[in-house]
C-alpha cells in the first residue's frame, strides 16, 4: 500500500462468509429460480434475508433460517419498490445488500407487441429495478457500504430469441442502469453490478422457452448443459460480498460459455 489508496482496507482474510455474516439483505424474485436460490445462499452465509416476490405461495416455502422474513409486492408498482426498502429499514435498521432478480418472460413477435405488452415489461424488469437501486443506495449512503446485484441476460446481449424482443430490450437497459448506478453510487463505497444468466433450469425457462428451443441452446453451450439457479446465485453472492470490494459496473456471466458461440 502507498499513500494513493492511504485509509483503504481489505480484511486479509474474508472468513468463510466472505463478510456476508450479519449483512442485511434484501432478495426480489425470491419465490423461484435463481432468486430463490440467492436468498436461500446469502441466508446460509450468514445474512438476515428479506425475500420478496408477488408470488407469497413460493416464499412460505422457502428456507431463510431463524432470522428470515418475506414480503409479498407486485414490484412493477414504483411505490411497492420504495415501500420494501422503506419496511427493511423499519424492520432491521439498515441495508446493505440488495439482489434484483425478479422479472417476468412474454414471447410476442414484434409485429404483435402492443403498447400494454411493452409496459408491463418495462414496469416489471426494468422500472422495478430502478426504483429499488435507488432507493437501496439512498438506504445504503450513510454508512458507505452497499452491494447491489442486478439480474439482467444474455439475451439483452444478443438481441432476443424467440420472439423475446421486449425482455431482451429490458434487459439490455438494466446494463446500462447497472453502470449508471454504479457511476452514481462509487463514490458513497456501493457497489453495482449485473449478473447475466444464460439457460438456466427455473421455471422462467420450463414454462418460456418452446422445448425444441431448450434442446437446440442446451446443444450450443460450450459447458453442454443448462446450469442450476444454484450456480447462478453463487455469482450473485460473490457480487455481494467482500471478495467483490473491487468489482463495479461489471456484467458477469454465469452461462457456461454460452456468449461464445
Ligand atoms: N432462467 C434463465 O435461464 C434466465 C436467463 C437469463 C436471465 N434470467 C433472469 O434471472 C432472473 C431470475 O429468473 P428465473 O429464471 O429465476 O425466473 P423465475 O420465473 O423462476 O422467477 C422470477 C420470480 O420473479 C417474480 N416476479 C415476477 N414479477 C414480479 C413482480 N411484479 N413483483 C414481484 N415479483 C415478481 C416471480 O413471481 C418469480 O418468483 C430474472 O431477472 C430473469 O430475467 C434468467
Amino acid at each position: 500500500m502507498s499513500e494513493l489508496t492511504a485509509g483503504v482496507t481489505v480484511s486479509a482474510d474474508p472468513g468463510a462468509g466472505f463478510g456476508l455474516d450479519g449483512k442485511i439483505a434484501i432478495v426480489t424474485g425470491a419465490a423461484s429460480g435463481i432468486g430463490r436460490a440467492t436468498a436461500e445462499l446469502l441466508a446460509k452465509s450468514g445474512c438476515l434475508v428479506t425475500a420478496v416476490d408477488v408470488n407469497h405461495k413460493g416464499l412460505a416455502t422457502l428456507d431463510l433460517g431463524d432470522d428470515g422474513a418475506t414480503d409479498v409486492a407486485d414490484l412493477s408498482v414504483p411505490a411497492a419498490c420504495e415501500q420494501v426498502v422503506a419496511g427493511v429499514l423499519s424492520h432491521r435498521k439498515r441495508l446493505d445488500i440488495l439482489v434484483n432478480a425478479a422479472a417476468i418472460l412474454r414471447r410476442v413477435p414484434i409485429a404483435e407487441a402492443d403498447a400494454a405488452l411493452w409496459e408491463k415489461m418495462m414496469d416489471t424488469n426494468l422500472l422495478s429495478q430502478f426504483f429499488l437501486c435507488r432507493a437501496a443506495g439512498e438506504a445504503m449512503k450513510p454508512r458507505k457500504w452497499g452491494r447491489i446485484v442486478n439480474c439482467s441476460s444474455g439475451a439483452g446481449l444478443v438481441g432476443g430469441f424467440f420472439g423475446a424482443t421486449a425482455y431482451a430490450i429490458t434487459k439490455a437497459g438494466i446494463m446500462t442502469m447497472t453502470r449508471s448506478f454504479a457511476k452514481d453510487l462509487g463514490p458513497h463505497g456501493i457497489t453495482v453490478n449485473t449478473l447475466s444468466p444464460g439457460a438456466i433450469d427455473t421455471p422462467m425457462q420450463r414454462t418460456g422457452v418452446p422445448r425444441e428451443a431448450l434442446e437446440a441452446n442446451r446443444a450450443r453451450v460450450p459447458i453442454g448443459r443448462m446450469g442450476l439457479p444454484a450456480e447462478c446465485a453463487r455469482g450473485a453472492v460473490f457480487l455481494a460480498s467482500d471478495l467483490a470490494s473491487y468489482v463495479t459496473g461489471h456484467i458477469l456471466a454465469v452461462d457456461g460459455g454460452s456468449l461464445m458461440r
